[in-house]
C-alpha cells in the first residue's frame, strides 16, 4: 500500500489539488493500492499557531509514508518565506531529495513560444540538484555587505551527475551540465571536476559542460540538441522555469524530487514547478495541469505506467481541444479543468 502525504499548501496550492486527488481515487479504483492522508502545512497554520513543521510531524512524513504530494508554499504575508524554508526546503533536504526531475517534453505545437520549433523536437530532462548550493540558507547581513554562502559537496554533486548519466544514457541523448566555474571556482570546480570523473566512466554519451549563461542563449536559439541539462540548485531553479516557458507556461510544468538511495520510507516528494501565484489564488483560475502532471511523475516512479501515460494523455487530449484555463488563452476555471482532464480519464 502506497502511503501518499498531500501537503497542498499555499495560495493556488490546495486549489490545484483539489484536481489532483480525484486522479489518486481513480488510480485506486483500477486496483492501485494507494491511500493518503492531508496534512495542512502552510501559511495559515503558521499564521494562526506559530508553527511550521515540527519535528514529530516531519518524522511522521518520514517514517509512515512513502511519498509526498506538494501543492505550492509561499504567502505574501511571510515575507520572510520562513514556513516554506521550514517546511519545502527541510523536506527536500532532511529527506535527502538530492535529485529534481523537471521534464520538458511540450505537448503542442502552439504552445511552444519559439520560432519554428514543435513540440517534439524539445524532449528536455533537467536534473537540478535539490539540497545544496545557496539553499543552505547561510549567510550574514551587516557592516555594509551581504553574505550568503553556497555549499556543494562532492557526495551530493556525484549522486545528480550520476543520475543524469544514466539518464542520458538510458535515453541515448546528450547530456550538458550548465555551470559557472569561470567564477565560482570551488564550488563548481567541483562540479566540473566531478563531472569529467563520471564522463570517463560513459564513454556513450555525448557529455558537454557549458557556462549557464551561454546554455539559456543557446537553449533559446535551438533547443533540439539538448537531452539532459544537469545544474546546481540555483542554476536548476532558474533553467526550469524557461523551460516551463517551452512547455507552455508555469502552469503546466511538472517535478518530481527523489532520493535515487533511498535512505528512509518516504523517499520522493512530487510537486508542480510553480509557486503559490498569490495573485491567482481563491479566483479558481490556477492551470492545475501542472500538478496533475506531477501526480503523473508520482504514477510512474510508483511503477504504475500505465496511469502516467494515462494522466498524460488526457492532460493533452484537453489541450489539443483547446480546454484550457485563462493562462492558456482559454475560458475554463481551475476546477472545470480538472474535470475535463478526468472525464477524458474515465473514458479511456
Ligand atoms: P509563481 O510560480 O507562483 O508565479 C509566477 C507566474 O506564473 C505568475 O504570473 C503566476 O500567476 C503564474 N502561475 C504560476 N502558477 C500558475 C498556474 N498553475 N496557472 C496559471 N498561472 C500560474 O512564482 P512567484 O510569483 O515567483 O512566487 C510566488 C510565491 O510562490 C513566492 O512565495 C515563492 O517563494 C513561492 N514559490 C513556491 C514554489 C514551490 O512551492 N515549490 C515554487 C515557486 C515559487
Ligand atoms: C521551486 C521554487 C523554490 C526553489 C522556492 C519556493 C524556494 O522556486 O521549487 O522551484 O527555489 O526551489
Ligand atoms: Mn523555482
Amino acid at each position: 500500500m502506497l502511503q501518499i502525504a498531500v501537503i497542498p499548501g499555499d495560495g493556488i496550492g490546495p486549489e490545484v489539488m483539489a484536481q489532483a486527488l480525484p486522479l489518486l481515487t481513480w488510480a485506486q479504483s483500477r486496483g492501485r493500492a494507494l491511500a493518503w492522508t492531508s496534512y495542512p502545512y502552510g501559511a495559515e497554520r503558521y499564521l494562526t499557531e506559530g508553527h511550521t513543521l515540527l519535528d514529530e510531524e516531519f518524522a511522521h512524513l518520514r517514517d509512515d509514508h512513502d511519498v509526498i504530494l506538494f501543492g505550492a508554499i509561499g504567502d505574501p504575508r511571510i515575507p520572510s518565506g520562513k514556513h516554506a524554508e521550514e517546511i519545502l526546503l527541510r523536506l527536500r533536504r532532511d529527506l535527502h531529495l538530492g535529485v529534481n526531475h523537471r521534464p520538458c517534453h511540450p505537448m503542442l505545437d502552439h504552445l511552444v513560444p519559439l520560432k519554428h520549433v514543435t513540440a517534439s523536437e524539445i524532449r528536455i530532462d533537467v536534473l537540478r540538484e535539490n539540497t545544496e548550493g545557496p539553499y543552505c540558507l547561510r549567510g550574514e547581513t551587516g557592516f555594509g555587505r551581504a553574505v550568503d554562502f553556497a555549499i556543494h559537496t562532492e557526495e551530493a554533486v556525484t549522486i545528480l551527475l550520476r543520475e543524469a548519466f544514466e539518464r542520458a544514457a538510458a535515453r541515448n541523448c546528450s547530456l550538458h551540465l550548465a555551470h559557472k566555474a569561470n567564477v565560482l571556482k570551488h564550488g563548481h570546480g567541483l562540479w566540473t571536476q566531478v563531472y569529467e570523473r563520471l564522463k570517463a566512466e560513459y564513454p556513450d554519451v555525448q557529455a558537454h559542460a557549458i557556462h549557464a549563461d551561454a546554455l539559456l542563449c543557446a537553449l533559446v536559439q535551438n533547443p533540439r540538441p539538448f537531452g539532459v541539462i544537469a545544474a546546481d540548485n540555483f542554476i536548476g531553479d532558474l533553467v526550469s522555469d524557461l523551460l516551463a516557458a517551452f512547455q507552455g507556461g508555469m502552469g503546466l510544468a511538472a517535478s518530481a524530487s527523489y532520493n535515487p538511495h533511498p535512505e528512509s520510507r518516504c523517499s520522493a516528494l512530487y510537486e508542480p514547478v510553480h509557486g503559490s501565484a498569490p495573485g491567482l489564488a481563491g479566483q479558481n483560475v490556477a492551470n492545475p495541469a501542472g500538478m496533475m502532471l506531477s501526480t503523473a511523475l508520482l504514477f510512474r516512479r510508483a511503477g504504475w505506467e500505465t496511469e502516467a501515460q494515462g494522466v498524460e494523455k488526457a492532460v493533452r487530449s484537453v489541450l489539443e481541444a483547446d480546454q484550457g484555463t485563462q493562462d492558456l488563452g482559454g475560458q475554463l476555471t481551475c476546477h472545470q479543468m480538472g474535470k475535463a482532464i478526468l472525464d477524458h480519464l474515465q473514458g479511456l
